[in-house]
């Protein structure tokens, strides 16, 4: 364990597999332009693996692949007091893929080895995996991390990470409670 004045944090459990119960309050946001078949499947995929995570999602968003909708909704979700706001889809090469542009936009930090970590464990399953841009960063006490658009991508990029947000969540919170 590290202390933080006085505060004690479990690195050990932070980085086991634990579901993340008091890390509850996650929003997603899926992006799609067309509004098509894919976004009801991403989203039941989103909502199973938090659910597994133990994770409980309190609020979510179905905005186009518009700069400024993913930033108005990612200022929305942090505003109903999210700690984690996952997004999917728009991280590839199209013109309409702007997510993490959007994302880099409105994070004060930005955490690249959310991306880096995503891609190395994706591209031992699909090569395609190198032309997601996907990245991660933090505004105020909510970290923001994206996921491409597809229900397998989603359920492979989570589990990649997952074992370093709750203790990111855990930082960010001390970070802000002293300052
Ligand atoms: N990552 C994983 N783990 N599994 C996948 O199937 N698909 C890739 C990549 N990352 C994929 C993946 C493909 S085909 C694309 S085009 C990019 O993610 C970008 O997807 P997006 O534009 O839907 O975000």
């Amino acid at each position: 364990t590290i202390g933080i004045e006085g505060q004690q944090i479990a690195t050990d459990r932070a980085m086991e597999n634990i579901p993340g119960v008091q890390y509850s309050r996650l929003s997603f946001i899926v992006t799609n332009k067309e509004f098509d078949d894919d976004s009801p499947k991403n989203i039941e995929a989103l909502k199973k693996a938090a659910e597994g995570y133990g994770w409980k999602v309190t609020a979510e968003a179905l905005v186009p692949d518009e700069k400024r909708d993913i930033q108005r909704a990612i200022r929305e979700q942090i505003a109903k007091g999210c700690e984690l706001v996952l997004t999917t889809g728009g991280t590839g090469v199209a013109l309409r893929d702007v997510t993490p542009e959007a994302t880099a936009d409105v994070c004060e930090k930005m955490l690249p080895g959310f991306g880096e970590q995503m891609r190395a464990v994706s591209l031992a399953k699909v090569p395609t995996a190198i032309l997601s841009r996907q990245t991660a960063g933090v505004l105020g006490t909510c970290l923001i991390v994206n996921l491409p658009g597809k229900p397998r991508a989603i359920r492979e990029c989570l589990e990649a990470v997952f074992p370093a947000i709750p203790y990111c969540i855990d930082l960010i919170e001390i970070g802000r409670a002293h300052v």
